[in-house]
C-alpha cells in the first residue's frame, strides 16, 4: 500500500526549512489569547496536527490543559522540548487523528494550518471525530484554506538555500499544492480548499455546524509581507468556529 504523502512531507519540510523547531512567535501568543477570550476561560484543549507545539505551549502558559496530537514523532519531540523550556505541561500524543484513541471531552479543539490533507470523505471523518471530542458547549477552531487565494497565487516560486518552493493549484480538485524541490527531488503537500459555503456542505451529516468564522491573513509572496487580518475575500485561510448543534442562519 502506498503511504500517504502527509506521513513524510512535514519531516522533510522541516529538514529543509527548520520551521517546526522554532521558538514561540508573537503570532502564537495572540492566537492563544484570542481563543481564550472567545471561550471566556481556560479549560481542556486538544490540538490536532500540533507541529512544533508553539501554539500548544502558548495555550498551556495561559492555563489551558493541553493535549497536542501529531502524526510525526519529531513534532512531539519539539513540543516536549518547548514545553520544558517554558516550564509548562503539555500532554503529547503521537498518532493519526483519523484513528488514534484520545479519551476525554475537551472544551476546545484546535487545528491550525493543515485541514484538507485528505479527501472530502477523510475531512468528514475527522469532523465527525472532532464532534465526539468536544464537551457540551465546546468550540472547535479549524483553519481552512480558501480557494481564491491559492488559485490566484499559483505559479509563485521562490528560491531558498538548498531548495525551491512553488505554489500550485489543482482547479478540478480545488486543492492548493506546495512543492519543495531539493537535490533529491520534489515533495508536495496538497490541501483541499473550501469556501464557507463549501464547508457548510461538507459539515452536512456531521454533528457540527459553522457558527462563526474569523478571516485570516494575506501573504504577498512577491513582496514577502504578511497582513495578519484581511477581509474574507482576500484571506489565505479563515478560522471556522464549529460547535455541535444547530447552525445559525447561513450568511
Ligand atoms: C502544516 S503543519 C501545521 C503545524 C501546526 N499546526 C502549525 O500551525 O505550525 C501540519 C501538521 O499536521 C500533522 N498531521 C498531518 N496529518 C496528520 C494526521 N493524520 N494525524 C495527526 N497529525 C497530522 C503534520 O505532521 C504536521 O505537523
Amino acid at each position: 500500500m502506498t503511504q500517504h504523502w502527509s506521513h513524510t512531507f512535514y519531516a522533510r519540510q522541516d529538514q529543509l526549512t527548520g520551521w517546526y523547531g522554532q521558538d514561540i512567535h508573537l503570532f502564537h501568543k495572540k492566537q492563544a489569547a484570542r481563543v481564550t477570550q472567545h471561550l471566556g476561560c481556560t479549560g481542556t484543549l486538544l490540538e490536532l496536527g500540533s507541529g512544533g507545539g508553539q501554539f500548544a505551549v502558548s495555550a498551556a502558559r495561559l492555563g489551558h490543559q493541553v493535549t497536542a496530537l501529531d502524526l510525526w514523532a519529531g513534532a512531539g519531540e519539539y513540543t516536549r522540548t518547548l514545553a520544558s523550556r517554558y516550564g509548562t505541561q503539555v500532554d503529547v500524543v503521537t498518532g493519526d487523528f483519523y484513528s488514534v484513541e484520545v479519551p476525554g471531552a475537551f472544551d476546545s479543539v484546535c487545528y491550525w494550518d493543515g485541514f484538507g490533507v485528505g479527501s472530502d470523505d477523510d475531512q468528514r471523518l475527522l469532523l465527525g471525530r472532532i464532534a465526539t471530542w468536544l464537551a457540551p458547549g465546546g468550540v472547535a477552531f479549524v483553519d481552512v484554506y480558501t480557494p481564491w487565494y491559492w488559485a490566484h497565487h499559483a505559479g509563485f516560486t521562490r528560491a531558498a538555500a538548498g531548495y525551491t518552493q512553488a505554489y500550485g493549484f489543482n482547479a478540478d480538485g480545488c486543492r492548493m499544492t506546495d512543492t519543495y524541490t531539493a537535490e533529491d527531488g520534489p515533495v508536495t503537500q496538497s490541501l483541499r480548499c473550501y469556501s464557507p459555503a463549501d464547508l457548510r456542505l461538507l459539515l452536512r451529516g456531521t454533528e457540527l455546524s459553522l457558527v462563526d468564522l474569523w478571516p485570516g491573513g494575506h501573504y504577498d509572496p512577491h513582496a514577502g509581507t504578511f497582513r495578519p487580518e484581511v477581509s474574507l475575500g482576500e484571506c489565505m485561510t479563515f478560522t471556522a468556529l464549529l460547535q455541535t448543534g444547530t447552525a445559525p442562519d447561513a450568511r
